[in-house]
């Protein structure tokens, strides 16, 4: 009997197949150019992160942690400071906090696995500050509750936007909400660089200034106004990142042709893909769904060649980089869902076919 070849998990190799002739015209350009730092490509992609998110300005940098970190230094916070974020997320959404010399405090999760705003009041102390928002897989969360909350405690919000680039809700773009915003180009992300990178988007000319210091040793016109760091977007990467723009709404169309077949092709199955609200044009950067076998399921799925990945394996409160005090009874539902979640593969290169030989899979394993 033949075996199926494995599915590609991410789409990077996709992209390039799909772009070559392009992108090779762009890497010679780059290169024969000689700016191989800021200049043209950089502006024109900084100029389109922006206009996407409904924003005055994007500054880009060398990842998406660096986004944050940024856009939180900017912002004032540091040692002594706190700021919420959820449980449930990549690391970085946190790690970003503590290299400001911030504490962060983590916040169970809602059933999209984004910040529960209920769960963040009593949460809020005297050395509050910001909270980190994060729109997990592409989705996007409760801008305008989010708004709200923090109105209401006066609390500065860094929207961390990297899984949902071109994602909305209610109209609302991703990385419109609150001071400023961070997303990511890591190449698995649904505009990957060939490499890291990232970008802080805000409408406060101050921030978007004061990054373009921090990224580049803290220089402003000729002079070195504060301790910087070096965290620059090669020029390669963002003739690239444009290239991909020009096909986000058509890449973006084919993910969410592919969520919809896997989520028709789920009903009535033990499991079941995360809630899917009304309003929200999710860009299905991951397609995650919830399985109380889901070690049993991911093993079968890996014996038919289809790979899939655990989005994530740790709620944060849980890792010990950050040395929390938090106790496991604050997370119920995040330590719940760490137990079930299960990314399957959802790229702008799988086909329709590909989906429904996943979903064999799991219809299998169930029968
Ligand atoms: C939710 C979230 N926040 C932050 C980051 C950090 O971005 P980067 O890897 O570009 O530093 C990532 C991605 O890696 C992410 O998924």
């Amino acid at each position: 009997m033949s075996v199926a070849a494995p599915l590609d998990f991410f789409g990077c190799a996709g992209d390039y197949r799909e772009l070559a002739p392009q992108i090779h015209v762009r890497v010679e350009e780059v290169l024969v150019s000689g700016q191989v730092l800021q200049g043209a490509h950089v502006q024109e992609l900084e100029e389109r992160i922006a206009a996407t998110c409904g924003r005055r300005y994007a500054v880009a940098v060398g990842s998406g942690t660096d986004a944050l970190f940024f856009a939180l230094v900017a912002l004032g916070i540091g040692r002594g400071d706190e700021v919420l974020v959820p449980d449930i997320s990549f690391l970085a959404s946190a790690t970003a906090i503590l290299r400001t010399g911030a504490r962060p405090v983590f916040v169970d999760v809602n059933a999209s696995l984004m910040l529960d705003l209920a769960v963040a009041e009593v949460k809020v102390g005297p050395s509050t500050r910001a909270m980190v928002y994060v729109h997990l897989f592409g989705n996007v969360g409760d801008i305008e509750g989010a708004e709200a909350f923090a109105r209401k405690f006066g609390l500065k919000i860094v929207e961390d936007f990297a899984q949902s680039l071109g994602a909305s809700r209610l109209g609302r773009e991703a990385g419109s909400m609150g001071e400023a915003g961070a997303t990511s180009f890591d190449p698995t992300k649904v505009i990957g660089a060939p490499g890291s990178g990232g970008a802080l988007v805000t409408d406060d000319a101050a921030t978007a200034a004061r990054v373009r210091r921090l990224r580049l040793h803290g220089k402003e016109g000729p002079l070195f106004r504060e301790l910087g760091y070096n965290s620059q977007l090669p020029s390669l990467a963002a003739a690239i990142l444009n290239l991909k723009l020009d096909r986000h709404t058509e890449w973006t169309a084919r993910r969410a042709a592919l969520a919809d077949r896997y989520r028709a092709g789920l009903a009535g199955l033990p499991a079941q893909p995360l809630p899917l609200e009304e309003g929200v044009r999710h860009v299905w950067h991951k397609f995650v769904l919830l399985a109380d076998d889901r070690d049993e399921l991911a093993l079968a799925l890996g014996r038919a060649g289809i790979p899939t990945r655990i989005h994530y394996e740790r709620p944060l409160h849980r890792e010990s980089i950050f040395q929390q005090s938090q106790p496991d009874g604050e997370f119920p539902n995040a330590l719940a869902y760490a137990d079930r979640t299960l990314s399957l593969p959802i790229h702008s290169h799988l086909s329709l076919d590909d989906v429904d030989r996943v979903l064999d899979g799991i219809a299998r394993h169930y029968a």
